[in-house]
């Protein structure tokens, strides 16, 4: 006798800001992820289906979708995560992202809020300057250092933009990613381009408009908390302003 092989029920988003949702069958099989369904699909059902994956391993950041009404990065999320007995999967693209096609967006409004948060480090040094050839000694332990860390393993994946309301009501907003960039190199003892940071991040799209009901540090798969690098922000911008450290 045939062996009986189970199926997921699967509803995809299929075209751009316009579409419906797609309905497949998918075969369960064990351990199987997200994308490991979307890949069936684009492979032995529909080779139109558009989205987006490089890794599979959780370092690029380019698989996060919506799975079943919640942001996630899809090549680290077992299927039977998200799906109880009997239940289906809904795949959708990033909310407060433009939608491309299908399941991929345009990720370049959200980069280019990075740059404008002056998310990249300005070395105070010159590689020309013999006197300081030497690497410079930032201390493991020390709080700016740990601050930095706390939110340096980010991927640039966008579930946090896209679990964020402020982002949905004011597209200008920076954003938890980029803000939380901004922090680690706040912290950042060998960077030197403080001044223009803190203008970026303290003007009408900056840190302030955060409400800080934390979707972002509730949703982020690297398990950084970009509410409180922002709350570092806020801290520390009030801080210069009475003329303290930060
Ligand atoms: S804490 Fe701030 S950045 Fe994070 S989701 Fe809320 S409003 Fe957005
Ligand atoms: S902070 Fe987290 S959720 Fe946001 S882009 Fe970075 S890794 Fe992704
Ligand atoms: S495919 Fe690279 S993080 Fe998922």
């Amino acid at each position: 006798m045939a062996e009986t092989v189970e199926l997921l029920h699967v509803e995809v988003w299929r075209g751009a800001a316009e579409g419906k949702f797609q309905a497949f069958n998918v075969p369960r099989q064990e351990h199987q992820t997200v994308l490991d369904v979307v890949t069936h699909i684009q492979r032995e059902q529909d080779a139109t289906l558009a989205y987006r994956f490089a890794c599979r391993v959780g370092m690029c950041g380019s698989c996060a979708m919506v799975v079943n009404g919640r942001p996630r990065w899809t090549c680290r999320t077992r299927v039977s995560e998200v799906v109880g007995r009997g239940g289906g999967l809904r795949l959708e693209p990033l909310r407060n992202f433009t939608v491309v096609k299908d399941l991929a967006v345009e990720m370049t409004d959200f980069f280019d809020k990075w740059r404008d948060a002056k998310g990249y480090f300005e070395p105070q040094r010159s590689s020309h300057d013999t006197a300081q050839r030497d690497f410079a000694v930032v201390p493991p332990d020390s709080a700016q250092r740990r601050a930095a860390d706390a939110g340096i393993e980010c991927i640039g994946c966008g579930v946090c933009y896209a679990a964020c309301d402020v982002v949905g009501w004011n597209k200008d907003y920076l954003g938890p990613a980029a803000l939380n960039r901004a922090w680690t190199l706040v912290n950042d003892m060998r960077d030197g381009g403080q001044d223009g940071r803190w203008k970026a991040v303290s003007g009408s799209a900056g840190c302030h408009v955060c409400h800080s009901h934390m979707n972002c540090t509730q949703f982020c798969p690297k398990a950084i908390a970009p509410t409180y690098s922002i709350a570092g922000l806020k801290r520390a911008m009030t801080a210069r302003v009475f003329g303290r450290r930060n």
